[in-house]
């Protein structure tokens, strides 16, 4: 499985800042938000991955990872010429995807909860042993600003719509999507939306339509945040910031999960903390070589 990370798009429920910022580089509390979902699928031991950017954001990408040597891993960069849709992604990263399967996430979305390695690990054995897609759904009190999955009483998916105006259930579809290589083909065949962007949801209903299409929901114990808006991104902050005052445990700490999965060695961990030894990142970084 490879992962193709979205980290493009506009911002513009983010203005004025990202008027000359690209959202993902901004910091959840310590760090780029991009760690985050970076983080997810280095949890799953996902070594390849395809990063979806803008033109002009280029250089400051390739200045934090390069081509992601430093963390023993492999990330090919695809620019994304306009903000088409999210579903874009998909048809640019095809020359990197070949035959695997991809774990589709939105740069922008910060999830946390204990079981999360676990249920994502799950969804991975599904789709690469039977195909199909697995998505994930989330209650929320606003879901016209999403995806939205309905069901029956059984639990099997009925309807998904992009931003209903009358939503038909308070599950959002988040932005964490496991598919097999199928929904390359989809993504070019659907056509962009009323809005003009080629959707994530058409795809998924593809999948709907073939009975291919797997979705788990995350109840209470997990946290969701697309980090897009003003109050959501202040809120991803200042939730990090206390789970990890309360636990001492570092969230999207990828220099951490590369060394606890032996990419890297313990001098290659104290090259990447010496330049951040003045914070408490650098000197948690630090501490896990004394640890092993
Ligand atoms: P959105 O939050 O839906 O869009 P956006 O980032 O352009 O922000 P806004 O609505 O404030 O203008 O995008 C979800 C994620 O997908 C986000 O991480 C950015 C990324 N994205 C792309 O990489 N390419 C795209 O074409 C779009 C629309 C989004």
């Amino acid at each position: 499985m490879k992962a193709i990370i979205l980290a493009g798009g506009s911002g513009t429920r983010l203005y004025p800042v990202t008027q000359i910022i690209n959202k993902h580089l901004l910091p959840i509390y310590n760090k780029p938000m991009i760690y985050y979902p970076l983080s997810l699928a280095m949890l799953l031991k996902i070594r390849e991955f395809i990063f979806v950017i803008n033109p002009e954001d280029e250089p400051f990408y390739k200045k934090i990872f390069n081509h992601g040597e430093k963390l023993g891993m492999k990330i090919n960069w695809v620019i994304q010429k306009k903000p088409r849709g999210l579903a874009e992604g998909l048809i640019l990263a095809e020359p990197f995807i070949k035959d695997d399967c991809i774990l589709y996430l939105l740069g922008d979305n910060i999830f946390f909860g204990h079981d999360l390695p676990k249920i994502m690990e799950s969804a991975k054995n599904e789709i690469e042993k039977n195909g199909g897609a697995y998505i994930f759904g989330y209650y929320v009190p606003d879901p016209e600003r999403f995806g939205v999955v309905e069901f029956d009483e059984e639990g099997k998916v009925i309807s998904l719509e992009e931003k209903p105006k009358k939503p038909r259930s308070n599950w959002a579809v988040v932005g964490m999507y496991f598919y097999d290589k199928k929904a390359i083909e989809f993504a070019k065949n659907i056509k962009p939306s009323r809005r003009g962007e080629l959707e994530i949801t058409s795809v998924n209903k593809e999948y709907l339509k073939r009975g291919k299409l797997k979705v788990k929901l995350l109840g209470r114990g997990f946290a969701w945040f697309d980090a897009g808006t003003h109050d959501s991104f202040l809120e991803a902050g200042e939730f990090v910031a206390t789970i990890e005052k309360k636990t001492g445990l570092m969230i999207g700490c990828i220099e951490e999960i590369a060394y606890n999965n032996g990419w890297i060695n313990k001098e290659q961990l104290l090259e990447l903390a010496k330049p951040l030894s003045k914070t408490h990142y650098g000197r948690y970084l630090m501490k896990l070589v004394e640890k092993k």
